[in-house]
C-alpha cells in the first residue's frame, strides 16, 4: 500500500499483514484536524484491504499523541470530531493495537483506549490531564477508562490529571503489556504478530467489565463527588467529570458518550477553559525571551550562594535538588552553621515524612559546602547573592565576587527592590550581572524573575533562563525598576486594599472576598505568612520619595510598631494560637483600624465583596498595563505568568491581564475612571489601557503581535 498522501500528519505502510499507521504531527503529535482525517482514512483503508489483518498505531518522534490540539479549542469545529475517530477505531473488524511511548495524554490516551490492545515502552507518560486545562476527557475517556480500569482509579486519573508511568499503567490495566526494549515500533510489531498468530480477536473497551461490582463503583463515585465538592470549589470541569463518569455506571455506552460530548462542550465554552489554556501557552511563551534566541547559555554545574538565611538556604536547596554542587558563603562561622542547618532542615523534613532516605540525604549534602572566605567561589559557574536588602552590603559582596570569581561566571542578586544597574556598575564586569529574583520558599515557589539590567550580556541572561529550566522554575524576564514586575504591581493593589480597609472594609472581609475570587489566601493572610516586617521596611525606605499628595494608610505601620509581624510572632492581622498556622480575627486589630479611621477623619462605609474584587483587580490591571507600557514586562502574558506562578492568582482566570480581557477593557477603564473621582492621583489610567480601549483592542493583541 502506498503512503497515504491525503493527510501528511498520518502515514500508513503495510508490514507483512500489519498496517503500520504512524501519527506524525510535530512537535508533540497533537490530534488536529489532519490527524483525525488521517486516522479515519487509515482505518477505512484497513477495513477495505484484504491484505491487512491488523492495524498498529504508533507516534513518530518523541511521543505517541499528546492530546487533542488545544489550539483548535474555541475555533469553529472541523470534522471528523475526535470521539467519532475513536469510535471508528474501536469498531474496526480487524484488531487494532496501539504501541505507546512518550506522551499518551488526553485525546492521545483516548485513541489508545479505543484500540483493542495496548503496549507501552519505558518512559511512557499516560494520563487524562484535561482537568488542568478546564476540560474533561471528551473522546470517550470518561466512558472507556472506568469500564477498563474501574471507577476509583479512573476518577483519580481524571480528577488529578497526573501522569502515569509504564509499570503503573500495567498494574492499573491501562496497558496490556510492556515492551522489553525502548523500540516502540519493533515491540508493537512483535506484539501485533503474536496476537495474529494466536488468533486474537477484536476486543472492545466499551464491553470491558471493570464496573461489574456496581455497589463498589457507586461508593467510589460518591466519594469522588464529595471530594470534588470539598476541594474543587469554584472550579467547573471537575464536577462535569464526575457527572460524565456517573453515566458510565448508569447509562448504555452510546448514551454515556452523548452526555460526555454535551458536558465537554460546556467545558469548552467555559471561561475557565480559556483562562487555563491561556496559562498553559503563556508559561511556554515566557521561556522564549529574546536573549534565549540570540545567545547560548554558559556552562552551569557548580553554584555559589552568598547568605544562608531564608532565601539563600531555599535557593541552595533548589540548586541541590537539580543536581548542582553548591557552596554557601556566610559572614562568620556561626552564621554559616545556621545556613547549613537551614538547608538540612528541609531534607530532614523529607526524611521524617519518609519521602527521602537518610542515605539519599547524605548524598545530596555531599554536594553542599560552606565557607566564610570568598575564594571558595573561584570555580563557581553562577553565584546568587541573598544577603540583607541593603545596597552597601550588596555592593561589598559584589566587590568580593569581582575579585574571586572566574571570568564568565554569572553574578546574580536576589534583591527584591534594589537597583541592579547600580550594583552592576559598582564592579568591573557588569556584563555578567543580573537579577535572579526567587520567591519564598525558594525551593518550592515556581516563579523566578530574571531581571535584566542595561549592561548585561545576552549569554548571561540566557544562562539565567537555562538555570530556571534546570531548577524547574517558570522564568519571566523583567526590566529594572522598583519591585520589577511582581512586587511593583503588588505594592499598588495592596495600597488599594489598605485604602478599602481605612474606608470601611475589614481586612478579614477583603481576604474572604479574594478567596471567593479564587485566591488560596487573601493579602492580609499572605502578609502574616511572609512577615509584615518586610513590607514595613520597604515603606520606610520609600517614605522619603513618596509623593506628599498621595494618600498613605498607616494601619499596617501601627500593627508593625507593636511587633506584630504575623505568624512568626503569633500575631499580625490575625491572632495565631500556639503553633497554629490558621489565624483568628483579632478584635484589637479592628480597634486599631477604627482608631486610624477616626484619626484620618473617615466615616466608614460598606463594601460588597464584588466591589472589593473590582477595585483590587482594577489596581492590579492598571499597574500591569504600566509595567508593559514601560517595557518592564515584555508582554501582558509575562504579567499573567508572574501572578499565576508567584502570587497565587487563580490559574483558572489566566492571570490579571487575561482576566481584564475577559471582563472587557472598556469596563476596566470605566471602573478606574469612576474610582478616580475620589482619588485621581492613585487612579490614573495607564496610557496603554487608554490607547487599547481607544483602538478597540485587548491585551492579547499585544501578546500575539510580540
Ligand atoms: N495541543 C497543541 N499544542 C501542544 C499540545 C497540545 N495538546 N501539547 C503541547 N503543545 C505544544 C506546546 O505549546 C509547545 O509549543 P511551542 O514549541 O510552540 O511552544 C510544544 O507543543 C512543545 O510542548 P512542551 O514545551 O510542553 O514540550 P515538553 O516536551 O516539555 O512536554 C507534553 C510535552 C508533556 C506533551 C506537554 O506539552 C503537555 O503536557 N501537553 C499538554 C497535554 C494535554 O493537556 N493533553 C490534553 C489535551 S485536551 C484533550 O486531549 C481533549 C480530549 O479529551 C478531547
Ligand atoms: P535573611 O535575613 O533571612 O538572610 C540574610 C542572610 O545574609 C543572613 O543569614 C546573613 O547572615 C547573611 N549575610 C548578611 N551579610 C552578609 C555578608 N556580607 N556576607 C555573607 N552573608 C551575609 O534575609 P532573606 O529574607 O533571606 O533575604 C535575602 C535577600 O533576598 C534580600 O535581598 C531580600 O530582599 C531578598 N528576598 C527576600 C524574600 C523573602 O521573602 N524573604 C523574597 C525574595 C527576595
Amino acid at each position: 500500500m502506498a503512503p497515504d498522501i491525503a493527510s501528511p500528519a498520518v502515514t500508513s505502510r503495510l508490514l507483512g499483514k500489519v498496517l503500520l499507521v504512524s501519527v506524525d504531527n510535530p512537535p508533540v503529535n497533537a490530534v488536529g484536524v489532519d490527524v483525525r482525517r488521517g486516522l479515519v482514512s487509515a482505518i477505512d483503508a484497513a477495513q477495505a484491504d484484504q491484505a491487512v489483518a491488523a492495524v498498529l498505531i504508533v507516534g513518530a518522534g518523541r511521543n505517541f499523541i499528546a492530546g487533542a490540539d488545544i489550539r483548535e479549542f474555541g475555533q469553529p469545529p472541523q470534522p471528523p470530531a475526535l470521539p467519532e475517530v475513536c469510535n471508528r477505531i474501536e469498531a474496526s473488524s480487524k484488531p487494532v493495537i496501539a504501541a505507546l511511548h512518550g506522551a499518551a495524554l488526553g485525546g492521545g490516551l483516548e485513541v489508545a483506549l479505543a484500540a483493542h490492545y495496548r503496549l507501552a515502552v519505558n518512559g511512557v507518560k499516560l494520563g487524562l490531564p484535561e482537568v488542568q486545562l478546564g476540560l474533561m476527557p471528551g473522546a470517550g475517556g470518561t466512558q472507556r477508562a472506568p469500564r477498563l480500569i474501574g471507577m476509583a482509579p479512573a476518577l483519580e486519573l481524571m480528577l488529578s490529571g497526573r501522569h502515569v508511568g509504564a509499570e503503573e499503567a500495567l498494574a492499573l490495566g491501562l496497558v496490556d503489556r510492556l515492551g522489553r526494549s525502548d523500540d516502540t515500533l519493533a515491540e508493537g510489531l512483535a506484539y501485533a504478530q503474536e496476537l495474529l498468530a494466536g488468533g486474537a480477536a477484536v476486543r472492545r473497551t466499551r464491553d470491558a467489565q471493570a464496573l461489574a461490582d456496581r455497589a463498589a463503583s457507586r461508593a467510589a463515585l460518591d466519594a469522588a463527588r464529595a471530594d470534588v465538592a470539598a476541594r474543587s470549589r469554584g472550579l467547573f470541569s471537575p464536577h462535569k467529570i464526575v457527572e460524565a463518569v456517573e453515566a458510565a455506571l448508569d447509562l448504555p455506552f452510546d448514551e454515556g458518550l452523548r452526555l460526555e460530548r454535551t458536558l465537554f462542550l460546556q467545558c469548552i465554552d467555559s471561561p475557565q477553559r480559556a483562562g487555563l489554556i491561556h496559562a498553559f501557552f503563556a508559561e511556554r511563551e515566557v521561556a522564549k525571551a529574546p536573549e534565549t534566541k540570540a545567545a547560548q547559555p554558559r556552562p552551569l554545574t557548580s553554584a555559589g550562594v552568598v547568605g544562608g538565611g531564608t532565601m539563600g538556604a531555599g535557593i541552595a536547596v533548589a540548586m541541590l535538588d537539580a543536581g548542582m554542587t553548591v557552596t554557601m558563603i556566610e559572614r562568620d562561622e556561626e552564621s554559616l552553621a545556621r545556613g547549613r542547618a537551614n538547608v538540612e532542615k528541609v531534607y530532614d523534613g523529607l526524611v521524617a515524612k519518609g519521602r527521602l532516605s537518610a542515605e539519599a540525604k547524605a548524598a545530596v549534602m555531599a554536594r553542599f559546602g560552606g565557607a566564610t572566605a570568598y575564594d571558595a567561589l573561584s570555580q563557581a559557574d553562577v553565584v546568587v547573592e541573598a544577603v540583607f536588602e541593603d545596597m552597601a552590603v550588596k555592593q561589598a559582596v559584589f566587590a568580593e565576587l569581582n575579585r574571586v570569581c572566574k571570568p564568565g561566571a554569572v553574578l546574580a542578586t536576589n534583591t527584591s527592590y534594589l537597583d541592579i544597574d547600580v550594583i552592576a556598575a559598582s564592579i568591573s564586569r557588569p556584563q555578567d550581572v543580573l537579577g535572579l529574583h526567587f520567591f519564598s520558599p525558594a525551593h518550592i515557589m515556581k516563579l523566578l524573575e530574571i531581571v535584566v539590567p542595561a549592561k548585561v550580556s545576552a549569554d548571561a541572561v540566557a544562562t539565567g533562563f537555562e538555570l530556571a529550566k534546570k531548577l524547574r522554575k517558570v522564568a519571566v524576564r523583567a526590566g529594572v525598576c522598583d519591585g520589577f514586575i511582581g512586587n511593583r504591581i503588588l505594592a499598588v493593589y495592596r495600597q488599594a486594599a489598605d485604602v478599602m480597609v481605612e474606608d470601611g472594609a475589614s481586612p478579614y472581609q477583603i481576604d474572604a472576598a479574594l478567596r471567593e475570587f479564587g485566591y488560596p489566601m487573601g493579602p492580609y493572610q499572605v502578609s502574616d505568612l511572609a512577615g509584615g516586617d518586610i513590607g514595613w521596611a520597604t515603606r520606610k525606605r520609600r517614605a522619603a520619595t513618596r509623593d506628599p499628595r498621595a494618600r498613605y494608610v498607616e494601619i499596617a505601620d501601627r500593627i508593625c510598631e507593636r511587633g506584630w509581624f504575623g505568624q512568626k510572632t503569633g500575631r499580625g492581622w490575625y491572632l495565631y494560637a500556639k503553633r497554629s498556622r490558621s489565624g483568628m480575627p483579632d478584635p484589637e486589630v479592628l480597634a486599631i483600624v477604627d482608631a486610624e479611621r477616626k484619626r484620618a477623619g473617615i466615616t466608614p462605609r460598606r463594601f460588597s465583596n464584588e466591589e472589593i474584587v473590582r477595585r483590587y483587580l482594577a489596581a492590579m490591571i492598571n499597574e500591569g498595563a504600566n509595567v508593559v507600557h514601560e517595557g518592564i514586562a515584555l508582554r501582558p502574558l509575562d504579567v499573567d505568568v508572574t501572578f499565576v506562578a508567584g502570587y497565587g492568582f487563580p490559574r483558572h482566570r489566566g492571570g490579571p491581564m487575561k482576566y481584564a480581557d475577559m471582563v472587557g477593557l472598556p469596563r476596566v477603564l470605566a471602573d478606574i475612571r469612576e474610582f478616580g473621582r475620589e482619588d485621581p492621583l492613585f487612579w490614573r489610567p495607564s496610557p496603554l489601557l487608554v490607547d487599547l480601549v481607544e483602538h478597540n483592542r485587548n491585551f492579547d493583541s499585544l501578546n500575539r503581535a510580540a
